[in-house]
């Protein structure tokens, strides 16, 4: 890879940081929301499944119902250009035998019978044996938010190489959350939980100066 294209990437991940409050004044054109989505939708998921939604919560009063259940969004959740919240598929639609899995397998990835008959097989000795994943519903929904945070980093790294600020936000009361999401009917609790929230925008302040380990306590070559 060219040397000056390495360093605009490495440019665009030293300028996202986790941006406390938004600049008001400045919104995110719809052209580039739109790439910013596109980066979530074609993120990778295991087998393929794509175990989210994507809320994109625009509406004042919505942002103000959600405000007192997210403590890790005082800042972002007023000031934000644009709010997404990251929901992520419960037991009942990432089961195995589930029928959003067929109807995944048959409808969106297009697969023969054949093909369906053997990656099932996979997929349940997966969740199965592998994963332990039927062992409980919050093992799979944990499974289903961790492929989420794939988005979500897809997302942010996208943003930052045309210089829109973000943060990743996992500070909210998870229970009373959801309770709130279902009666502004914004969330089927049967299937979809939250994962996890990012917000969008143009920072108003600069952030303080990026502190991380060094290269070699976090590698480890095993030569
Ligand atoms: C999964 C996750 C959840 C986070 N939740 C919050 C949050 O609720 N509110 C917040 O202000 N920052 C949140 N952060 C931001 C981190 O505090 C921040 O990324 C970290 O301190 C490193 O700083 P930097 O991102 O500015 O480099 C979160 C980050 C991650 C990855």
């Amino acid at each position: 890879m060219k040397a000056a294209l390495r360093q605009q990437i490495l440019n665009a991940f030293n300028f996202r940081h986790a941006c406390k409050s938004f600049n008001l004044e400045k919104k995110i054109s719809d052209e580039e929301f739109s790439f910013i989505m596109e980066a979530a939708r074609l993120s990778p998921s295991s087998f393929g499944f794509e175990p989210w939604k994507f809320l994109v919560i625009q509406n004042s009063e919505t942002r103000e119902e959600l405000h007192p259940l997210c403590w890790g969004a005082q800042g972002q959740l007023p000031t934000a250009s644009h709010f997404v919240v990251i929901l992520a598929r419960r037991e009942s639609s990432m089961h195995h035998a589930s029928d959003y899995i067929l109807d995944h397998m048959k409808n969106i990835s297009q697969l023969p019978n054949e093909v369906i008959e053997m990656k099932s097989g996979f997929y349940k000795q997966f969740q199965e044996e592998h994963f332990s994943l039927t062992e409980s519903p919050r093992a799979m929904f944990d499974w289903s938010c961790k492929q989420t945070y794939i988005a979500l980093g897809n997302m942010m790294s996208v943003a930052a190489q045309i210089g829109i600020d973000s943060c990743p936000i996992e500070g909210f009361d998870r229970e009373p959350l959801e309770e709130k999401m279902t009666e502004l009917n914004l969330l089927k609790r049967g299937e979809f939980g939250v994962s996890c929230m990012v917000a969008f925008g143009y920072r108003e302040n600069e952030p303080f100066p990026k502190t991380r380990h060094q290269e070699t306590d976090v590698i480890e070559w095993i030569e």
